[in-house]
């Protein structure tokens, strides 16, 4: 694999054992996927999960002198100072995020901690070459805006943001980037909550193939978030085309590059209906609701304290949102709604955390089968409903 003499130059340890780390890690995967070189990137997301190995890796970086040259926003773990007020932090818990708050801050890291950074802090541009992680943040940047990364680890997108390059391969090469199989949706795609189900269930019938959805009609921004983020829990989809809306598939002829799809499927109500059975828990009581699995935008945010306004919850709601989010809700008077009503937004904060052992072995709704999906593991059962019905649910504290 080609390398400058500046990438040599980390290579050869001149920049520091973390500079150096990074860009073997960097070479050794280019090396995998016979990448031919390196490229530069502009943006770069780090997928920090707050947890040990990811923790071991930030600090190994930091420790060895590591400073990102293109500054990565980053992931949430969990808002220990809101936490110790809803629940007890245990010490370990509260050390793991401290830490890992250090070595991410001398990395150089811009803390944001957010999982939406394409909707608000780090947003690209079509054709832009970014390194970017996060389930949900990857198809969203790749598909909708037509920026260029591959399905990045958090490990790999923060070599990229130390180093400032990646190895050239994948879904940065346009060729690479074609539609191959077409996806009929028939389903009648009535509300951002069928987007979860189309996203979750698709790829059990597409596989790890570039999908071209046709039959979607003008999706809101909610919409794709949810499409993206289940494509890449209910498999590994990065990269996705809507026919007529996605920029690199105004036409048939375009998502396909020229060639035609290899397989057509179609996709109907009823198999969002029958997926829909087999990851939900069964209806009846709940004890508690949670959201924002990706964070929630200010628009479903007030769509929940429109829905609550003057009412009192039977079990307790939680938002997951971004900071940013959250002082919006303040200034907009929707944070006092739905506190008068006995919910809590928290900002910073990711579900597959440890600050939420206060509801393990409890029974929650939410509209994310991601959440569901990740929060197994945490013994945190859901019933998946729309997100209008799942807070009417939570009024009534059942399902
Ligand atoms: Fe965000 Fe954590 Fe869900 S990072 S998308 S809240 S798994």
């Amino acid at each position: 694999m080609y390398l400058t003499e500046e990438e040599q130059r980390m290579l050869n340890g001149d920049y520091g054992q973390g500079t150096q780390l990074a860009m073997e890690i960097l070479a050794a995967i280019g090396e995998a996927y016979d990448a031919p070189k390196m490229v530069p990137v502009t943006r770069t997301h780090v997928a920090l999960s707050n947890q040990e190995a990811d923790l071991w890796f930030a600090e190994k970086l930091a420790n060895g002198g590591a400073k990102c040259r293109v500054r990565p926003t980053v992931n949430p773990s969990f808002n220990l100072k809101q936490f110790q007020e809803i629940t007890t932090v245990e010490k370990e818990d509260e050390e793991t995020v401290m830490r890992t708050h250090a070595a991410y801050n001398k990395l150089g890291a811009i803390m944001t901690y957010d999982c939406t950074p394409y909707l608000e802090k780090n947003v690209p541009r079509f054709g832009e070459i970014i390194s970017f992680s996060e389930s949900s943040a990857t198809p969203f940047v790749n598909s909708v805006y037509g920026a260029r990364t591959n399905r990045e680890s958090a490990q790999s997108a923060l070599c990229s943001a130390v180093t400032g390059v990646t190895p050239y391969y994948g879904y940065l090469l346009k060729e690479n980037r074609a539609g191959q199989v077409l996806v009929h949706v028939e389903a009648d795609m009535e509300d951002d909550f069928a987007y979860q189900m189309l996203g979750y269930f698709a790829p059990k019938k597409i596989g790890f193939d570039i999908p071209v959805f046709e039959g979607l009609k003008n999706p809101s921004k909610e919409a794709l978030m949810n499409l993206g983020a289940q494509l890449n829990t209910g498999g590994n989809v990065a990269l996705y085309h809507i026919l007529g809306f996605t920029p690199e598939a105004l036409t048939m002829e375009e998502a396909f590059q020229g060639k035609a799809p290899q397989h057509e499927v179609v996709i109907t109500d009823d198999d969002l209906k029958a997926m829909r059975e087999e990851i939900s828990d069964k209806k009846g009581k709940i004890d508690f609701a949670l959201y924002g699995c990706p964070h929630f935008t200010i628009d479903q945010v007030s769509t929940v304290a429109d829905l609550v306004n003057g009412k009192k919850l039977a079990v307790p709601l939680f938002i997951m949102t971004s900071s940013l989010t959250r002082s919006l809700a303040q200034k907009m008077g929707y944070m006092d709604i739905i506190r008068a009503a006995g919910g809590e937004i928290v900002e910073d904060t990711c579900m597959d955390q440890p600050c939420w052992k206060f509801l393990y072995g409890k029974k929650g709704i939410t509209d994310s089968p991601k959440c569901a999906y990740y929060t197994k593991r945490r013994d945190m059962q859901f019933v998946i409903a729309p997100l209008k019905d799942s807070v009417i649910a939570a009024l009534k504290g059942e399902y």
